[in-house]
């Protein structure tokens, strides 16, 4: 019997309740849901299950990083917004789940502020992408995909 790995963790951070409140030059003026369906709809056409989380506390963005390594999720994608630029615990936290993670941005953290450009998350991540805007969370996907070796 084959077990299916095939569920993927997507993790918003602090600031994304609130995705169409902020600035739609750099953001896009997209909702979080609205957001979160075209990443389930990617999801399905490449047979991953996702399952969606928000957080604008710290410590519960770490606890969901505990349970996703205790079974609730085969892979992650993260983007944890402004806390990937200084949050230690969270990046001790996603290293403790040893599951494949893709980092995404909406924007391009290289092109804007120099503290967007450190990453706390450097060497924990299969991929990071930033800058594609929504798309970046299709290529994420794709990525786990193969890491996953789930085949639509
Ligand atoms: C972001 C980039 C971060 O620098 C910023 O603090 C965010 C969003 C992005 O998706 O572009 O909150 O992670």
């Amino acid at each position: 019997m084959s077990v299916s790995r095939n569920r993927v963790a997507v993790l918003h951070g602090v600031n994304f309740d609130v995705l169409d409140r902020r600035n739609p030059e750099i953001y896009g003026g997209l909702s979080l849901s609205e957001l979160e369906h075209k990443i389930s709809d990617w999801a399905h056409e490449l047979d991953l299950e996702p399952i969606f989380f928000q957080t604008n506390a710290e410590g519960e963005f770490c606890e969901y990083l505990h349970r996703a390594a205790d079974g609730l999720a085969d892979s992650l994608i993260v983007n944890a917004g402004a806390w990937t630029h200084y949050s230690r615990a969270i990046a001790d936290a996603l290293e403790l789940t040893r599951l494949p993670a893709v980092e995404v941005h909406l924007s391009d953290v290289e092109a804007r502020d120099d503290w967007r450009k450190l990453s706390v998350f450097d060497g924990l991540v299969a991929a990071k992408i930033s800058g594609r805007g929504p798309d970046g969370y299709r290529e994420a996907l794709e990525v786990l995909a193969t890491k996953l070796d789930v085949t639509p």
